[in-house]
């Protein structure tokens, strides 16, 4: 992978917006992936202004992941994430950016229709990754098959205690998810993984520099011809 340091999250924020907006302008219809959680904040945030007077009501989207069983209006579904910090205020077209299915109304076959839908779009073009504490890329945890697809998955202990900062309490953080595999990502032409502070550093050691293996999801990212690493100081700081 090509690896990036930068000095702050905005700068990395700004270098990944410059590279989408590119992206939009020679491709109108692009299909970005989308990830979610704090790391592609400053992207989104970058990407608002840059995107003022381009055409964006074509630019196709795909999110990485969503909880299973939580109602899709909840304010921390990856639905309604996205529609809030990307749909809305980038200004794209709602029904042209698709999350998976978490409901659990067919979600037997919901792995599937997202494979489908990604696939008729074309394929994503460039995939934006944040990385967790445990390695997992998207919320495909240690010991994920690297050609596994979308499908559903139980999250670590550790994940659920990273992110029940965004609910109440741990006990409302869904128990499973629904997650884009490591085979889908590694479909997309182009990855961008980010990550930012201390608490990632050995995460991203083991992804971008560690053995290729399904005990830190991460290091998939390798087995990619065209992948980009971005990260400040902090978390390059176990990087040889
Ligand atoms: C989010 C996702 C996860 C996060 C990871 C890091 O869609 O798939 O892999 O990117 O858990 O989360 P943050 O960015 O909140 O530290």
């Amino acid at each position: 992978a090509e690896i990036i340091i930068v000095p702050s999250e905005e700068a990395a924020g700004a270098l990944v917006a410059d590279e989408i907006v590119r992206l939009i302008r020679a491709r109108p219809d692009v299909v970005l992936g989308l990830a979610t959680g704090s790391t592609p904040v400053p992207v989104y945030e970058a990407l608002r202004p840059r995107l003022e007077g381009v055409d964006v009501s074509r630019v196709r989207g795909f999110a990485l992941d969503e909880y299973v069983g939580i109602d899709p209006a909840h304010p921390e579904s990856y639905r309604s994430v996205i529609a809030r910090e990307v749909v809305e205020p980038l200004g794209l077209t709602p029904g042209l950016v698709h999350t998976p299915n978490g409901s659990m109304d067919g979600i037997e076959h919901a792995g599937e229709d997202y494979e489908a839908a990604i696939e008729e779009a074309g394929g994503i073009d460039l995939q934006i990754l944040g990385i967790g504490t445990s390695g997992h890329i998207g919320f495909n945890e240690p010991g994920s098959s690297f050609a596994s697809l979308t499908r559903v998955k139980t999250l670590l202990e550790q994940t659920r205690e990273d992110n029940a900062r965004f609910f109440d309490s741990i006990d409302d953080v869904p128990v499973h998810c629904i997650t884009q595999g490591l085979g889908t990502i590694l479909r997309a032409r182009h990855l961008v993984l980010l990550a930012f502070g201390e608490g990632k550093a050995d995460a991203v050691a083991g992804a971008v520099e560690g053995p290729v293996t399904s005990s830190l999801p991460g290091s998939a990212i390798q087995l990619h011809p065209h992948a980009t690493v971005v990260v400040d100081e902090a978390a390059a700081s176990r990087l040889e």
